[in-house]
């Protein structure tokens, strides 16, 4: 029987819905586009078209792969994020959308900073948020961080890709991080002990443990990070600005941990374009 574009695609959208996958329709027609190297505008126009052999091969390769509940992110190797698109597997956390205010919020605020302000992006994974800064701020000297070698690893594929100047080291949080920075960024793991066991398949199952797990309450690594900034004088004296991504219930909690650790300056929940607290703010004076 001749497999049409549409009678594929239907399928597809069928096998994914059953699987539990999200979005399945939005993922049967990516995975489509991405086995016949065709836009989706050109499958929409042409979808009375066969579908070649080897592409029909290729899309139930894909398909095989996310019913089983693979992040999409990993199958098809590659995220966009803030306008690149990074390398991806599971070496590291898929950047996931929310992040990019911290590199909106540090490119702003370099701005303001003489040229060749450092940046410090702790727990960088991918590298998407210091690669992305470096990118948009080629004047900034850029050090991004992670306790996993392997993340680090695919960070530096990354910035060698897109030609980013990054100074990566390995460290848990700022111990081996000899530099001081005006800013500092992180998104360090916020997921509770408790969410971690709720999380869909895609996530639990596939993306790196030591980038979910933030302890009882979220805050583990907050709280130490906090602890590293506000307790090394020198640091404290460097920075201007902190920003933090945390969980969407943990604003409160984190502000009052940032404002405990930091009573001269000024702590304050930021909240992401779904209206959720997602990041803490801590400013100095200058
Ligand atoms: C939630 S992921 C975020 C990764 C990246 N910042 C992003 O937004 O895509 C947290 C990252 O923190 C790293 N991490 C966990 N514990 C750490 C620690 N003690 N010191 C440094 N990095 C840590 C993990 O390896 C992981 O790459």
């Amino acid at each position: 029987m001749r497999l049409t574009i549409q009678v594929a695609l239907r399928a597809a959208i069928a096998r994914l819905d059953g699987a539990g996958v999200d979005a399945p329709a939005n993922t049967a027609r990516q995975l489509l586009s991405v086995a016949t190297g065709r836009p989706r505008e050109w499958l929409l126009a042409h979808d009375d078209e066969t579908l070649p052999d080897a592409q029909a091969q290729t899309l139930e390769s894909l398909l095989e792969r996310v019913a089983a509940r693979e992040p999409l992110a990993y199958v098809l190797g590659e995220r966009g994020f803030h306008g690149i698109t990074l390398k991806i597997d599971p070496r590291a956390l898929i950047p996931r959308p929310e992040t990019e205010m911290l590199v909106d919020l540090t490119l702003a605020a370099l701005r303001a900073l003489p040229a060749g302000a450092a940046v410090i992006d702790v727990g960088t994974g991918s590298g998407a948020a210091a690669i992305a800064i470096a990118l948009g701020a080629p004047g900034a000297h850029v050090i991004a961080c992670d306790v996993s070698a392997d993340a680090l690893s695919l960070a530096r594929e990354n910035a060698d890709r897109l030609g980013a100047r990054v100074t990566f080291l390995e460290s848990d949080l700022l111990t081996n991080v000899p530099d001081l920075a005006p800013i500092v960024v992180a998104n360090l793991p916020y997921v509770t002990r408790e969410e971690i066991d709720m999380l869909p398949p895609e996530i639990q199952a596939h993306e790196p443990r030591v980038a979910l797990d933030g302890g009882a309450d979220g805050l583990d690594l907050v709280r130490r990070l906090l602890a590293q900034l506000s307790g090394d004088a020198v640091r404290r004296a460097a920075l201007r600005h902190v920003w933090l991504e945390v969980g969407a219930s943990q604003g409160p909690a984190a502000r009052d941990l940032a404002q405990a650790a930091f009573p001269d300056a000024r702590a304050r929940i930021l909240q992401d374009l779904a209206r959720l607290d997602r990041v803490i703010a801590i400013e100095f004076e200058s």
